[in-house]
């Protein structure tokens, strides 16, 4: 057994430099511990009652230390009797659970502590790189855009082009092409909102919020010579309170069909079909007689209630129909506007028809209010995810 350093002065410089070699001589015995039998040799070395280090020290340093070096002495003291006894504990634990012998560093008890905190501090801040990760929640389509989307596409897929048409449109498109004379009755029907200042314009160059997607019948036949067939999604803007079925600002798909030989049968099996596309199969529809300036006749094409499948329920007011949409074959005053691109009526013809995305919209989901479209409660529409 290794004897202990020799103390003179006790001064706190020299015990220092004691103890420092004394950890020093205790690290070194544990590099060397590597089996339970060496556990249990530091222990006694170390700890041991009669003869071991620390009760050597306590003997021969703490016993002879003037009175004023025992304050720091007992510090340094106790600082390497805690270290060696918590050593020691988890030393013997070690050796015994110890079935397979590291190599290298992690090969002494000392190593395998070291190896077990990192292990430890590994596992704690363990990161599983098979998890699939943060997923961002994207947007996905507004339910209205969805329907109007697949109302496009169902036209698509007859054949149909799309096109757009501006929001902010002149009396002209919106109205007197459309064979709404100045100050005819039909007009009051689209509560339409003005453009402020326009009063030094002549009337059909003044602007407005377009009150339905029909203007762009008439935009694109001014760029198009028949045949044609078209559908415009877009927005419209009508002064109307806000209530459970109407919004100021809505969306409207339009269509547009002409060519040589149309008739009202064309109108009738395009317009079924889409219903059948969209309401599914068992849907059947019906054609009213209605006005609308620019058609001529004129139709309201209801479909079969979809909620009770035409028996009469509180949905369809007891009729077991529901109105949809407004339709009818092009009246010829309106191809007099285009006349000049070959929109001869007595050469042509044509259908159209123009209905409302979010009344579909409200339909197709048994949505009840039309302000859940529009109030963005992701409560609401993440739904339609
Ligand atoms: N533009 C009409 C409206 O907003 C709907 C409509 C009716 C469009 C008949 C048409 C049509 O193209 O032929 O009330």
């Amino acid at each position: 057994m290794s004897t202990l350093p020799k103390l003179v002065d006790y001064s706190e410089a020299e015990l220092d430099q004691a103890f420092k070699k004394l950890t020093a001589e205790m690290y070194a015995d544990l590099e060397n511990c590597n089996s339970e039998s060496e556990a249990e040799a530091f222990r006694i070395k170390w700890l041991g009652r009669k003869s071991g280090r620390l009760t050597t020290i306590r003997e021969a340093w703490l016993k002879e230390a003037p009175k004023e070096a025992r304050r720091y002495l007992g510090l340094l003291f106790n600082n390497l009797r805690e270290t060696i006894e918590e050593y020691a504990v988890s030393n013997v634990a070690l050796a015994k659970g110890a079935q397979v012998v590291p190599v290298g560093s992690a090969s002494t008890v000392l190593g395998r502590i070291r190896q077990r905190e990192a292990d430890a501090k590994l596992s704690a801040e363990r990161l599983d790189i098979t998890l699939p990760g943060l997923q961002r929640p994207v947007g996905v389509k507004h339910p209205v855009l969805r329907v109007q989307d697949e109302i496009v596409a169902v036209f698509k897929a007859m054949g149909y082009s799309v096109g757009e048409g501006p929001e902010v449109e002149t009396d002209y498109y919106n109205f007197e092409s459309l064979n709404f004379p100045p100050n005819h009755p039909a007009r009051d029907t689209q509560d339409t909102l003005f453009i402020a200042g326009q009063d030094s314009r002549p009337a059909r160059d003044r602007l407005l919020l377009r009150t339905h997607t029909s203007p762009v019948q008439i935009r694109t036949m001014e760029k198009q010579s028949p045949p044609v067939r078209i559908v415009i999604p877009g927005k419209v803007h009508r002064n109307d309170p806000l209530d459970a079925t109407h919004s100021p600002v809505f969306h409207q798909v339009e269509g547009l069909a002409v060519d040589t030989n149309i008739t009202f049968c064309d109108l009738k099996g395009t317009l079924d079909h889409a219903m059948k596309a969209l309401f599914g199969s068992s849907v059947k529809t019906r054609f009213y007689p209605s006005f609308f300036p620019f058609t001529e006749p004129s139709a309201d094409m209801q479909v079969s209630c979809i909620f009770c499948g035409g028996k009469g329920c509180r949905k369809c007011k007891f009729s077991g129909w529901i109105e949809l949409l407004g339709c009818g074959m092009v009246d010829p005053n309106v191809f007099e506007f285009v006349k000049h691109n070959g929109y001869d009526s007595s050469k042509i013809s044509g259908f159209a028809f123009g209905m409302g995305v979010e009344r579909i919209t409200l339909l197709k989901y048994e949505v009840e209010e039309i302000q859940l479209f529009y109030e963005g409660d992701v409560r609401f529409l993440e739904q339609f995810a």
